[in-house]
Parts: structure tokens; C-alpha cells; sequence
């Protein structure tokens, strides 16, 4: 495929559900590439809910994963429904026809994600260890069925087959958003899992020492949530007004920050297994009696910390950081973004926050529109993986076609 066709303006529908299961976010945009430089303009967005009942069977799948195949095959069939509504709630709300858009590419709604084990010595690389696996569900037929849309999805096998981690994958996108001449960036996403990518300028990209570098730092919304809905039944600690009341339990935030994910080396990726229920559950029986508010002030503590502690650990001593962009749910809590900019001031660190808005870019639907750009360049036959960033051997075109 030469670049010229690269140029030609690409209408593309975004869909994604995260580890928070939330909602499914929808987000249609025109994206083009002109002289290496991505073009995107959001056309529009759309949040569809997911009903209580299909948001329980989920979380249930995902923090006891043995479940029988029948339920499984129900719930791919339930999820491929659900992200279908949510494409064509988007059409509907704005007015728009499925014949104006090119493309979907649809994340779907991870289920597991197994990644290879760590490379054991310098010359055990890529497809020579043993593979991951992942699985992402919501039946893409249905969504190119219902829609009558070329939609391309399950993104993370192609990947973790070329001996990668299979994530993260919005490190594609983030380069080609964020990428600036001189000043070196983290796009820092907080959903339910936090996870960074480190953009560095254009001019030093090539140096073997300033990759583009991405993983996943620990816990975002996931702990928080957890402890918002056991305390208080409600979704999440709306912008931190409950950790802000609440006193920081020294013995517990060490204990959290013990976790044996934090010191890994990048590549890594984590995800419920490691911080879902199951573990939070284990927290509450270990330190009986504390406050509903002091629960809430450590894990957003620790989450802030896990964030700021492994750019210590990983990125500070490679790179110049000059701007922290933080976007996902998680970008909204203001106690946490209070707790990144104190603990990025003790550390020393010369970073100023900013937020997806100020490049244009809402927060909320920043994933949404990665995945609409993965699907971009999948429909292009471009490859879409960042080796670098996940570990595979070598560059691949990510996503299976239904149309
Ligand atoms: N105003 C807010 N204040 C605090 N947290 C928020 C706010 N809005 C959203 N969130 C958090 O963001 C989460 C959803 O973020 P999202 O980026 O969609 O995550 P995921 O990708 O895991 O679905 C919610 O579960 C909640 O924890
Ligand atoms: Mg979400």
C-alpha cells in the first residue's frame, strides 16, 4: 500500500469497554496521515450503559474465571450485542450513516489476559519462549452484522503470536497523537488498570537509549472502586471527595506497596487477576477496623504512589520527562491528581500535569479513539503493534476482519 493512500481522510468508530466495565465508549473520527503526521478530528461520541445484570455476569467472569463454556458463549453473544448498540447508538444520536463510516475497530471486553512469562536471559527472545494468551470478548460478527460496518476487533492476539504481551496497545496511537518535536511526554491513562506510554521527541527516537516505552504501572479506578461500592454501593469516589476526608493508614499503604507486580521490569502488563475483588477482599481481611474514608484515602495513595514510584524506577533515569498527560476516568479525581503532583515535586521531577483536553482530545474517549486508530491501520494493511513496547519479535497488523 503506497503512503498516498494513508492521506486519503478515513472515517473510523472506535469502541471500547475497559477493565472498570463501565460502559462501552463510542467515538467516530475522520483520521488521515499527512508527512508522517496523524490528522484525527472527533466527529463524534457516545457512552452505552451496560445493564447491571450483564455488568455482574462480567465481573463474575473476571475474578472467577473457571466458568462453563455454555455461559461463556452466552456472554460473547451478550457483549457482541452490547458493543453493537453502542455503535449504533452513536449513529443514531448524531445522525449519522453507517454507509459514512469506513470502519470499526472494537477492543471488546477483556475477559483474561495471560501474558508470556518474563524473558529469562538476553538470547531467549521473541518466539521462542513460550506464547501468551488473551481473551477479548463481544462477537465482532454481530457488531459488523447489525451495523453492516467493515469492523475489526480482537487486536491483542496478533501481537502475543509474534511473542509479545499482547499490551499495551494504545502505545500506537499515543505516538502518533502526542509525538513532539523536542519535549519528551507520558500519556499516563487511568482506567481501571493505570498504564503509561513514554513518548519521546521525534529527533531522539531513533537512539537506541529513547524508545518508545510503555506498560502498564499497577492499580488506576480498580482498588478505589472496589472499596467505593463495598463501603458506600455507589460506582467510584466521585473527583476524590471521599480520600480527601480520610487519614492515609501507614501499615496498610506498605503493605500495598509490597506487591510483587511494582519492581518488574517493562514489558508488563497486569489487569483484575492481580487487582481486581479477590485481592481487595484479601486487603479487608488482613486489616480489620479501619475507616470506610481511610480505606480510600491509602489505596489512592497507593495508586498515586505506584504511578509516580515506577517512573522512578523506569522512566526518570532514561528520559527528560517535560509533561505528564493524564486521561482516562481516573484523570477526573482530583485527590489523585494531587497526590501525582506532590509526589512528582518530591521526587524532584520538573513535570507539568495536563489533561487530553488540552490537546484536544476529551479524556474520556481517548481509548475509544485508539482503537478507532488501530483499526485504521489495520484496514490499511499498516502494521500496528509497537515491538518495543510489548515485547514482539517484530511489527504485525493486529485485528481480525469481519466484513
Ligand atoms: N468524576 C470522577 N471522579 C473520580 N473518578 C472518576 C470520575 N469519572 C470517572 N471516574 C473513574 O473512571 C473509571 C472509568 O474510567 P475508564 O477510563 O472508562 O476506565 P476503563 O478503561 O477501565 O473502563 C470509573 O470507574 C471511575 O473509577
Ligand atoms: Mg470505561
Amino acid at each position: 500500500m503506497s503512503v498516498a493512500d494513508l492521506a486519503k481522510p478515513l472515517m473510523v468508530m472506535g469502541l471500547m469497554s475497559g477493565t472498570s466495565v463501565d460502559g462501552v465508549d463510542a467515538c467516530l473520527a475522520r483520521i488521515a496521515m499527512h508527512d508522517g503526521h496523524l490528522q484525527q478530528e472527533m466527529i463524534a461520541t457516545y457512552t452505552q450503559d451496560i445493564a447491571p445484570a450483564l455488568r455482574s455476569r462480567l465481573l463474575k467472569a473476571m475474578s472467577d474465571p473457571v466458568m462453563g463454556l455454555e455461559a461463556l458463549c452466552a456472554l460473547n453473544v451478550a457483549v457482541g450485542e452490547l458493543f453493537a448498540e453502542a455503535a449504533l447508538g452513536l449513529l443514531r444520536t448524531h445522525h449519522i450513516l453507517a454507509g459514512e463510516v469506513d470502519c470499526i475497530g472494537s477492543h471488546g471486553q477483556t475477559l483474561f489476559h495471560w501474558p508470556p512469562p518474563p524473558v529469562q536471559s538476553d538470547d531467549e527472545t521473541g518466539t521462542k519462549r513460550p506464547l501468551g494468551g488473551t481473551l477479548q470478548i463481544g462477537e465482532p460478527s454481530i457488531i459488523a452484522e447489525k451495523t453492516g460496518i467493515y469492523t475489526i476487533a480482537d487486536f491483542r492476539p496478533r501481537d502475543m503470536a509474534a511473542g509479545g504481551q499482547g499490551a499495551p496497545l494504545v502505545c500506537y496511537a499515543d505516538r502518533l497523537l502526542f509525538q513532539d518535536e523536542h519535549y519528551t511526554r507520558c500519556i499516563q491513562n487511568i482506567g481501571g488498570i493505570a498504564n503509561v506510554t513514554v513518548v519521546p521527541p521525534r529527533s531522539t527516537e531513533q537512539a537506541e537509549s529513547q524508545p518508545v516505552m510503555a506498560f502498564d504501572t499497577g492499580p488506576g479506578n480498580m482498588l478505589m472502586d472496589a472499596a467505593m461500592m463495598h463501603f458506600y454501593g455507589k460506582p467510584y469516589d466521585e473527583n476524590g471527595a471521599v480520600a480527601a476526608t480520610g487519614t492515609i493508614h501507614e501499615a496498610l499503604l506498605v503493605h500495598l506497596l509490597g506487591h510483587p507486580y511494582l519492581p518488574l521490569t517493562p514489558p508488563k502488563t497486569t489487569g483484575r487477576e492481580q487487582f481486581g475483588e479477590p485481592f481487595f477482599k484479601a486487603q479487608l481481611a488482613q486489616f480489620p477496623g479501619l475507616e470506610p474514608a481511610d480505606w480510600l484515602a491509602t489505596l489512592t495513595e497507593f495508586t498515586a504512589q505506584t504511578i509516580v514510584d515506577s517512573y522512578q524506577r523506569f522512566i526518570f533515569p532514561r528520559y527528560q520527562v517535560s509533561e505528564m498527560i493524564l486521561g482516562g476516568g481516573g484523570a477526573y479525581n482530583a485527590h489523585l491528581r494531587q497526590r501525582l503532583e506532590h509526589h512528582l515535586k518530591a521526587a524532584g521531577q520538573v513535570v507539568s500535569l495536563k489533561m487530553h483536553a488540552d490537546f484536544g482530545i476529551h479524556d474520556k474517549y481517548k481509548e475509544a479513539l485508539a482503537f478507532a486508530i488501530l483499526a485504521w491501520a489495520a484496514f490499511q494493511r499498516q502494521p500496528n503493534n509497537l515491538p518495543e513496547c510489548t515485547g514482539a519479535s517484530h511489527p504485525v497488523i493486529m485485528g481480525k476482519h469481519c466484513f
